[in-house]
């Protein structure tokens, strides 16, 4: 038999599902999905849109819950960016910080990821802080993870999520060398003890041949669909 270590899941939903339909989803199909996780020794986080956070952890106040950003200051004039302080009051455990759809489209800087980091860890809330080279990166993959982790090294409890930008929905993932390689990096400058997900066009036959290197992993589009993400749990 399989000895099974516990594997952190993260569903990042991304801007996929309208408020309606990530409730809908919660209704009908989280319960099953909880069900079948129950069966292992591994933890589900789901991370959907702000909107649809206090309808999820308010139904299922036992589920874990992730946020997909947070705002890098406390509070204040900050038109359109949620507070950490909300989050707390929402009952939300998890929150990513860094996604590289963050870095890219919203500008995130590493600088603004530590003041996140910070801030999460205040008020008692897991960061999960996303890094990962772009395929133009590829050949300085040392390099960028070094840079992006530099201001948060020193953390204790640190979860990162590798995520390769070019493996992020596009089916292709690094070899396990590759990924072994990153993960010895990221563990060399953040300490042994520090939790790596791997995430980027993860499926339940990427889970299985990962397992081994990572501590959980984050999930994009499969995530979205019941059975794929009942396959995934069972594969890790
Ligand atoms: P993907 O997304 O699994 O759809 O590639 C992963 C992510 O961006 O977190």
């Amino acid at each position: 038999m399989k000895l099974l270590v516990k594997k952190l899941l993260v569903a990042n939903w991304k801007m996929q599902l309208s408020h309606d339909q990530a409730c809908s989803w919660i209704e009908t199909e989280l319960p099953s999905v909880q069900e079948v996780c129950a069966t292992t020794p591994h933890e589900l986080v789901i991370c959907p849109s702000f909107t649809t956070l206090s309808y999820g952890t308010t139904l299922f106040p036992d589920s874990s819950w992730g946020a997909q950003t947070v705002g890098f200051e406390k509070q204040g004039a900050y038109t359109g960016d949620v507070s950490v302080l909300s989050l707390k009051e929402l009952g939300v455990q998890y929150c990513l910080v860094g996604h590289s759809e963050q870095r890219r489209y919203r500008g995130v800087t590493d600088e603004q990821v530590a003041q996140k980091v910070a801030l999460l860890r205040k008020q008692g809330i897991q960061p999960i802080v996303c890094i990962g080279e772009t395929v133009a990166q590829k050949h300085e993959t040392k390099k960028i993870l070094q840079t992006q982790l530099e201001q948060i090294i020193g953390n204790e409890s640190l979860i990162i999520a590798y995520e390769p930008v070019w493996s992020i929905g596009t089916g292709d993932v690094p070899s396990p060398e590759q990924l072994a390689q990153s993960v010895a990096i990221i563990k060399n400058l953040c300490g042994s003890q520090t939790r790596i997900l791997y995430g980027g066009s993860v499926t339940d036959t990427k889970v299985a041949l990962f397992g081994s290197y990572v501590e959980g992993f984050l999930i994009g589009s499969a995530s979205l669909d019941a059975d794929r993400l009942k396959k995934i749990i069972l594969s890790c």
